[in-house]
């Protein structure tokens, strides 16, 4: 890959094989240069979060990118060298041309399969990118998306990083504008709580008594936080995080307050540690475990993300749990007492099921999906937090909570809503950012029995490999998104059937 400019606009020129291309160099997730990323096939992947663009059209194939990247003609002209010199060798030129049109979207022929209406439940990242695709898969039918949200679909992720810290604005945290919906004629309800499922008369019920009829369903409800039972823990300054409308209020209150505990060293408590940091409020961290995130990246890293967060003032509590919560502070069971004008509580969320489960949809801990991610009610399909499927590379079912495998999976839901029949294969990814700290994290190891650290954590330049009886089930990186994208494409391999391996391979 080379990077450019055309008209003003960095282009990345990409050879496979005979054929060059000159797409645009610039993510249009978060804006990562793509020339960092890494050509697999006719596809480029970003180095970022692994969204993945064609080099054909510029479109993208996989979220957590949902726009394509500019294209232009590539014109090649050979052997140079033999008009002009004597010398023996095959030169030539390369120009990047004018730019093209983008890819016309699909235009999808209503077959006999084919849902007069698709309603989603669920205006979150799964929901979201379900009826986007649907749309870009040329799909004319009435899409209804009805959210319990109050806000639009939204980047979850931003809510206790930048926007959270005040870095980023608040324009960021919507996945589209409202007019999105509009122009795509998605009708997109917002504050609609779905009550039940009559999946024999084919129609779901509001809570407000409304009825809609669907053809086909998607359920993509998500997760809600896990409660924290104790005297105080509804008090007005105990606050949770999975809204914009929780993260708004948080932002509120951190510019106002100075002294914070947040409970739970995971995740979200951590990202929000680090973004109260930033807004120099003082943070208490209280968590049961011995090591912050031991159980998922393993003790050494955890260490790491403890010591990165005491060097920015972050006092932890662990191997401790909270009390009680009063209106000025927080009592610890050993019966230490932490001031606190603010609590944020991260335990952990559940998914949020009962509707799939009152359905009588099968249920093992989320909603039971085949490798088509459709339910055990056949047109009914589920996405995101809430589905486990049966996972290729691990042969186990399995359900986690990242937001581009929510996307992804509402992507491949859609196609399969229109009769596809796509195997949802791709490999979990996820991300956390602390402070100045970026860890990616491919592959999934629920439970591992060895850890290796190739490189030097405190020079943040290392992979980490999670195994299970001798089996690579999982890679985290800090500075080496090549090594991130490279461990993905691995795992793609060896789930892949031999024709995927030759596509994959270009
Ligand atoms: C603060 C925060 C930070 C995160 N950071 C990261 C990160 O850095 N990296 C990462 O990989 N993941 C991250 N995640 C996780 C990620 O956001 C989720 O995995 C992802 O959003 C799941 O998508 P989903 O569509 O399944 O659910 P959601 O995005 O939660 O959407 C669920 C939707 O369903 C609606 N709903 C629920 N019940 C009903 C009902 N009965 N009727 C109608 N609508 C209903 C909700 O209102 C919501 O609109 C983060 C999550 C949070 C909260
Ligand atoms: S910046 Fe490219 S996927 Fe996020």
């Amino acid at each position: 890959m080379l990077l450019g400019h055309a008209q003003g606009e960095p282009v990345l020129l990409a050879r496979r094989g005979d054929e060059l291309f000159a797409i645009g160099a610039i993510c249009t997730h978060y804006g990562a240069p793509l020339e960092m990323g890494l050509l697999v096939g006719d596809t480029v992947r970003c180095p970022w979060h692994h969204a993945c663009f064609s080099l054909r059209t510029g479109a993208a194939l996989r979220a957590p990118a949902l726009d394509p990247v500019s294209r232009w003609r590539v014109e090649e002209v050979r052997d140079l060298a033999r008009q002009f010199t004597s010398v023996e060798q095959r030169v030539g030129a390369v120009y990047v041309r004018e730019k093209l049109e983008s890819a016309a979207p699909h235009s999808h022929s209503p077959t006999a399969g084919t849902p007069e209406s698709v309603v989603i439940v669920g205006g979150g990242a799964a929901g979201n990118a379900a009826a986007e695709t649907l749309r870009r898969e040329g799909y004319a039918g009435r899409i209804t998306m009805l959210s319990a949200d109050g806000s639009l679909p939204c980047d979850r992720p931003n809510l206790s990083k930048g926007y959270l810290a005040g870095a980023a604005s608040e324009e960021s945290n919507l996945l589209r504008p409202a007019r999105f919906y509009k122009e795509h004629d998605i009708d997109l309800r917002l504050g609609a709580r779905v009550a039940a499922i009559d999946i024999g008369s084919g129609r779901v019920e509001l809570a407000d008594g409304s009825r809609h009829a669907y053809g086909t369903l998607l359920l993509a409800t998500g997760a809600d936080p896990v409660w924290l039972d104790v005297p105080g823990g509804d008090l007005p300054h105990v606050h949770y995080l999975r809204t914009l409308t929780d993260s708004r209020a948080l932002v509120s209150k951190a510019l106002a307050l100075r002294r914070a505990v947040v409970i739970g060293a995971s995740f979200i408590g951590l990202e929000v540690a680090a973004s109260l940091r930033a807004r120099n409020v003082d943070v208490h961290v209280v968590g049961p475990e011995k090591i912050p995130m031991e159980k998922i990246l393993g003790p050494e890293l955890g260490n790491f993300i403890r010591r990165l967060h005491e060097d920015h003032g972050v006092t932890f509590h662990l191997g401790m749990t909270a009390l009680s919560i009063d209106p000025t502070s927080v009592t610890l069971k050993n019966g230490e007492t932490l001031q606190a004008d603010l609590v944020v509580v991260g335990i952990g969320v559940q998914p949020a099921i009962s509707l799939a489960e009152r359905a009588g949809l099968a249920i093992d801990r989320g909603v039971r999906v085949d490798e088509y991610l459709e339910t055990s009610a056949p047109g009914i399909f589920a996405a995101g937090d809430i589905a486990r499927w049966p996972d290729r590379l691990t042969g186990k079912p399995v359900r986690v909570e990242h937001f581009v495998v929510a996307e992804r999976q509402g992507q491949t839901a859609a196609r399969n809503i229109l009769g596809r029949r796509e195997r949802f294969d791709a490999v979990p990814f996820f991300w956390t950012e602390q402070y100045d700290l970026g860890i990616a994290y491919v592959g999934h190891a629920e439970r591992w029995d060895k850890v290796e650290i190739d490189g030097r954590l405190e020079a943040r330049d290392c992979t980490i490999t999670y195994r299970r009886g001798g089996k690579k089930l999982a890679v985290a990186v800090i500075h080496r998104d090549l090594e991130g994208l490279r461990a993905e494409v691995d795992f793609e391999r060896a789930i892949a059937t031999t024709e995927e391996r030759a596509r994959l391979l270009g």
